[in-house]
């Protein structure tokens, strides 16, 4: 059976994945802050979840703790899913809020990889990141969660040549999610467009498929060309978003 280790398990798309893995008679152990939650009971094990604030400094020694205890000494899959967002200009951002997100969104999956290593080598595992489309692309009102997700990106490219022949090193880039995280980032409730998103279910699959492939993956047809374009054109693009803030502008002065 394989053993698969999930970070922000408690909803969102690190629920769905552990729901997804369960159903494929996956090992899930995870963790998050809140107490183990029940929709989560037909994917793991309530032992097999821990409550670690994954921002706390010593929380890469308190995962590995968790698997001594449970001697989970081999880990196939080990995925860096969980994440804050913050919606706002920077000027506006606090300085707790932007070491939130360096802390959790980039510290933590790289000293948890730090950690976890020796596990990873040990069942020639794969280790993937869960960043997002908008790493590649100018996120006016995202700046430093763009940044972080940007900062994985350039991580999984070293680490994925170093660890050759030894672990596999993906990234999944996700498009928009309907998932709390919009909301809980202070995105106004009328630029969410959860009807378009796609579901936390569908993402997870995907996740779990560039996993099985072992290779990166961008989740969804319009998120691959909008990568492949910011990639691409970037001068272009940075100048179409540059008149598309304009715009909004003029647009928020006229109604005010
Ligand atoms: N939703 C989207 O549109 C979207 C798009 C692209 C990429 N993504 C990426 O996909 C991943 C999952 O996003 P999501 O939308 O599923 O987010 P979500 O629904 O907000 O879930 C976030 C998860 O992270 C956990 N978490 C938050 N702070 C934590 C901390 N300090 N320590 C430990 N766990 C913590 C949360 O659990 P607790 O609150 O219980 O700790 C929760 O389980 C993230 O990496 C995100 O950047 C999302």
């Amino acid at each position: 059976m394989q053993t698969a280790f999930i970070t922000g398990i408690s909803e969102g798309i690190g629920a769905a994945l552990a729901l997804h893995y369960a159903s494929q008679d996956v090992r899930v152990l995870g963790v998050s802050r809140r107490p183990f939650p029940a929709a989560l009971a037909d994917a793991l094990a309530a032992e097999d979840y821990a409550r670690i604030d994954l921002c706390a400094s010593d929380a890469a020694l308190k995962v590995r703790a968790f698997l001594d205890d449970r001697r989970v000494y081999g880990l196939d899959v080990l995925v860096h899913n969980a994440a804050v967002g913050w919606y706002g200009p920077l000027s506006d951002q606090c300085a707790e809020s932007i070491d939130q997100l360096l802390y959790l969104n980039l510290y933590a999956p790289v000293s948890l990889t730090h950690a976890l290593l020796p596990r990873l080598r040990a069942a020639r595992g794969v280790i993937a990141f869960v960043s997002s489309v908008h790493s590649a692309l100018p996120t006016p009102d995202f700046a430093v969660y763009t940044a972080t997700k940007a900062g994985l990106d350039g991580f999984a490219r070293s680490l994925r040549v170093e660890e050759r022949g030894r672990v596999d090193v993906l990234v999944v880039w996700p498009g928009p999610t309907r998932t709390r995280m919009h909301l809980k980032s202070g995105v106004p409730s009328q630029r969410i467009r959860s009807d378009r998103y796609a579901s936390p279910e569908v993402v997870a699959a995907a996740i779990a498929t560039a996993i099985r492939r072992r290779r990166s993956h961008v989740i969804g047809f319009n998120n691959r060309l909008l990568r492949w374009a910011a990639l691409h054109f970037e001068a272009l693009i940075q100048r179409a978003m540059i008149a598309l803030a304009k715009r909004r502008s003029m647009h928020r002065t006229e109604e005010a």
